[in-house]
């Protein structure tokens, strides 16, 4: 691939040449060049600067129409894009006033997308997964975190897993891959949690492991779903065989989850709806990122994460898709930035780094991914004309996307 130059950038966004988990108040600051140009040499960022500095008016360098903003693609850290059908039937019952739990209890949930994933074929549920990455990588996801956890038994989670293997194989994104058996304790396993707790160590885990279909292992844990202790349990199996843990915690109740998570040094402890103070605190400490899903709150109507408190207790925010059939049928990433600045009073920049650079390190990618730095892959997006880095989420609902290059190649 030959070199390519793009010139009088308006203003390229999240700059950075040291790689930091960026915690606290320095999530407010988000570096950028104004009136820039960027050199991209065989799909990784080879140069960039003021254009003052750029030596390359010569032929063969593209002019960047006035006012676009160039920043790394979104790195969503938090995805469950494999699944079957839909459940907009659940959504009208949400409607009529049914809760999540309710919904859930009725059969309806994660249940209802297991019997929905275990009736179709692997190459069926690729196809769907592949549509929808195409899809978020349009709205400028460049990075994506993909879980099982709609399978809940053997086969159905090694379908899963194996579908994933297959994304990362063909995608020219970037994708890690989760494992959430522990997502919901199948109906007959409902009085005998131990027996599933067994099938998913004894039966799931090797195979998982030897044909290595997983980087991470995650658990619900939550009133209904995986108490503390179980989640515990579980993700040291997990850590065995090499999966280190993430999990899904507070998300309606604090269980305890927060301290379990924290103990068994979990990459990052996702959603956050429900907090106490001591919780932030302890968030605050957490050498993990703190990832919330804001899109999930808004399609349940849950309160949302408190990211304020967050931030001011020093906590590595992170911001995720969620991407699901059940709390969030949409991965675009655009309008999470949005909801953050919207309903969780986060500024712009601070919204921005929690979606490329703390994403990144939420999958462990950072050294490759997640912001505009020489020698990362030339993953970035390129802006219809906005005036600055804050009418991208201001401008919420509207696409302000212009193109979207993967691996330095525009999609
Ligand atoms: O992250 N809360 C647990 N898991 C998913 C929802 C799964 C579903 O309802 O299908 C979540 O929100
Ligand atoms: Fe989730």
């Amino acid at each position: 691939m030959a070199s390519q130059i793009f010139t009088d950038i308006s203003l390229i966004a999240n700059t950075r040449e040291d790689t930091i988990l960026i915690r606290g108040k320095e999530l407010a600051h988000l570096p950028c060049v104004q009136n820039a140009y960027i050199v991209i040499e065989d799909g990784i960022i080879a140069e960039y600067g003021v254009m003052a500095n750029c030596t390359y008016h010569s032929t063969g360098s593209v002019r960047v129409p006035g006012n676009c903003i160039v920043l790394p693609c979104w790195c969503d850290s938090h995805t469950h894009i494999v699944f079957s059908g839909s459940r907009e039937d659940e959504f009208v019952d949400k409607i009529k006033g049914l809760s999540y739990a309710d919904i859930a209890a009725k059969g309806g949930g994660i249940l209802n997308s297991a019997k929905k994933l275990n009736a179709v074929s692997e190459d069926e549920l690729f196809i769907d997964a592949w549509k929808r990455l195409e899809t978020i990588s349009l709205q400028g996801t460049g990075a994506v975190e993909i879980k099982s956890g709609y399978g809940l038994s053997l086969e159905g989670e090694l379908k899963m897993l194996r579908v994933i293997k297959r994304l990362k194989e063909k995608s020219p994104l970037k994708i890690k891959s989760t494992f959430l058996g522990a997502h919901a304790f199948p109906a007959e396993y409902k009085g005998n949690h131990g027996d599933y707790i067994r099938l998913m160590i004894n039966e799931m885990l090797p195979v998982i492991a030897k044909e290595k279909l997983a980087d991470y292992i995650d658990v619900f844990c939550e009133k209904g779903f995986f108490s503390a202790e179980e989640t515990e349990t579980i993700c040291k199996a997990g850590k065995q065989y090499g999966l280190k843990p993430r999990l899904h915690v507070n998300q309606l109740n604090s269980i305890g989850g927060i301290e379990t998570g924290i103990a068994l040094n979990a990459i990052s402890l996702d959603h956050l709806e429900t907090l106490t103070p001591d919780e932030i605190r302890m968030l605050g400490q957490f050498n993990g990122c703190s990832t919330l899903l804001p899109a999930a709150a808004f399609f349940l109507q849950l309160p949302y994460q408190p990211a304020r408190d967050l931030i001011n207790a020093g906590a590595a925010v992170t911001l995720a898709s969620d991407y699901n059939p059940g709390t969030s049928p949409s991965g675009n990433m655009n309008f999470v930035v949005s909801l953050g600045c919207i309903q969780m009073k986060m500024l712009p920049g601070e919204a921005i780094n929690a979606a490329t650079i703390n994403g990144a390190f939420a999958m462990e990618i950072e050294k490759d991914y997640g912001s505009i730095t020489v020698g990362k892959k030339a993953n970035l997006i390129f802006t219809k004309p906005a005036a600055s880095v804050a009418y991208l989420p201001y401008s919420f609902g509207n696409n302000l996307i212009d193109k979207v290059m993967i691996n330095g190649l525009f999609i």
